[in-house]
């Protein structure tokens, strides 16, 4: 395999290395670029464009592979639980049972939030949507936690995320709280990572608070699945965030309003008002398959469709078997999970799908387990928030110890050339 690659322009060469990534991905490294050619590249969406080098997450769009640190999705989900996940997808390596028990003691030695912070809960309206909420909370743990980490230090940096994984399901339940007007709770050191969760979710002050390992279980695998995956949207921009120095509870902040979008992790909410909407107007899903296909109607089938994968999203396979599995433990019989499995039925026989490689992404079937579970609709991408918080937490640690450069893309102009001003009366 060459170890450069050649462009040509205007009838000059211009030569740049090649790398290779240790899953054979390839990759012009166009750094002399501009100081060779006076040259750009353009790539609206970065489809083409790597923007660094990473060793946390691998994925293989045509074949439906996602790893997080060598381990396979289908593994971790079977096998481990998502603060083992955390700690691997963070520091590289599984723990030991030691190194694992003393991860959670450290969280929950941090895992009180500045009671001030309540006051600025308080003044949010019920009304507003949760990853608003959530976003300005993760914002203002910078008022009471020292903004900037010292990543000189891995001590420094150890302290702060670890912070950061003990507040935010407090930040996550308390703003679940907020919206049902409960109490705001703290969780039980005596419990693990998840089951703490979901009692600080689900705790009603007048019952004793019995814990449902259907429910914990299930939470903890889509935590899992939804703990990293490389260079997506909102990982990008905590990166990019991170690349300033700001400090990692504000490009933390900065990733969760990406996420909040409905073509990312705005999309499994997007799914069941879809479901629902489908439901409502009689349930034919063909009428909505038409206009999914329909380039004048801006209807999208949401829940379908990825930048990277062009096969089926690994997740998707397994959120799909557990949504199946979750509702009957729970007795639950939800019309919608039928409506989603025709839906998908039918875009996998339709041309327009099979062409353009369409297949049901992580967001399609997961809404349909969080519902099962009693979370509302508008706390689905809360839920995305928190599983993939140990993915940026790893990709900005990942880059804040490699000193990557100040994100800063060039672009085409294609504005105005020069004028001369004209005053405002000769105008
Ligand atoms: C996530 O990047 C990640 O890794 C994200 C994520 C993660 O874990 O971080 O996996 C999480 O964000 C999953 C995606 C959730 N979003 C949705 O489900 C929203 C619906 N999907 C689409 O909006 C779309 O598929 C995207 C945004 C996911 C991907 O868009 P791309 O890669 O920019 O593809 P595109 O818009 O250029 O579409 C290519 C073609 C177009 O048709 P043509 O112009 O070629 O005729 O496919 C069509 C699109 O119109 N198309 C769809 C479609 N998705 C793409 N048509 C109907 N319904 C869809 N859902």
């Amino acid at each position: 395999m060459s170890k450069t690659a050649t462009l040509e322009y205007n009838g000059v060469k211009y030569e740049f290395p090649v790398t290779v990534g240790t899953e054979n991905e390839i990759a012009m490294d166009i750094k002399t670029l501009r100081a060779q050619s006076g040259m750009i590249t353009l790539d609206p969406g970065y489809k083409n464009t790597g923007s660094c080098e990473s060793a946390i997450t691998y994925l293989d769009g045509e074949k439906g592979i996602l790893r997080y640190r060598g381990y396979t999705i289908e593994e971790l989900a079977e096998k481990a639980d998502f603060l083992e996940v955390a700690y691997l997808l963070i520091f590289g390596e599984l723990p030991t049972r030691v190194q694992l028990d003393q991860f959670h003691e450290d969280i929950k030695d941090q895992s009180v939030v500045d009671e001030d912070m309540k006051k600025i809960l308080d003044s949010f309206p019920k009304s507003a949507h949760p990853m608003g909420v959530l976003a300005s909370l993760t914002s203002a743990l910078i008022a009471f936690n020292p903004s900037s980490v010292n990543v000189t230090s891995e001590e420094d940096m150890y302290r702060a995320i670890v912070k950061l994984l003990a507040k935010f399901p407090v930040l996550v339940a308390w703003t679940l709280r907020k919206k049902e007007g409960l109490p705001l709770d703290y969780g039980d050191d005596t419990l693990g990572y998840v089951e703490n969760v979901a009692k600080m979710m689900f705790k009603k002050p007048n019952k004793e608070y019995k814990k449902n390992d259907i429910v914990i279980n299930a939470l903890d695998k889509l935590l899992i699945l939804h703990a990293d995956h490389e260079q997506n949207c909102s990982t990008s921009t905590v990166r990019m965030v991170g690349s300033s120095h700001a400090g990692l509870f504000a490009s933390i902040s900065a990733g969760i309003s990406a996420l909040w979008g409905p073509l990312h992790g705005g999309a499994n909410q997007a799914v069941i008002e879809m479901l629902e909407g489908i439901k409502a107007d009689g349930g034919d899903t063909k009428k909505y398959m038409a206009k999914a296909k329909d380039k004048n109607d801006p209807f999208r089938l949401m829940g379908f469709g990825h930048r990277v994968y062009k096969n089926f999203d690994p997740r998707a396979r397994i959120i799909k078997k557990a949504a199946d599995e979750v509702l009957s433990d729970l007795g639950v019989n939800d019309p919608i999970l039928e409506i989603a499995k025709s839906l998908e039925k039918e875009a996998l026989e339709d041309q327009y799908f099979i062409d353009r490689k369409l297949y049901p992404n992580v967001d399609f079937y997961s809404g349909i387990i969080y519902r099962a579970l009693g979370i509302p609709t508008e706390m689905f991408t809360v839920m995305f928030a928190l599983g993939r918080l140990p993915g940026w937490i790893a990709q900005w640690r990942e880059m804040r110890l490699k000193d990557e450069p100040i994100g800063r893309p060039r672009q085409v102009y294609i504005g105005e050339n020069q004028r001369t001003f004209v005053d405002i009366d000769q105008r």
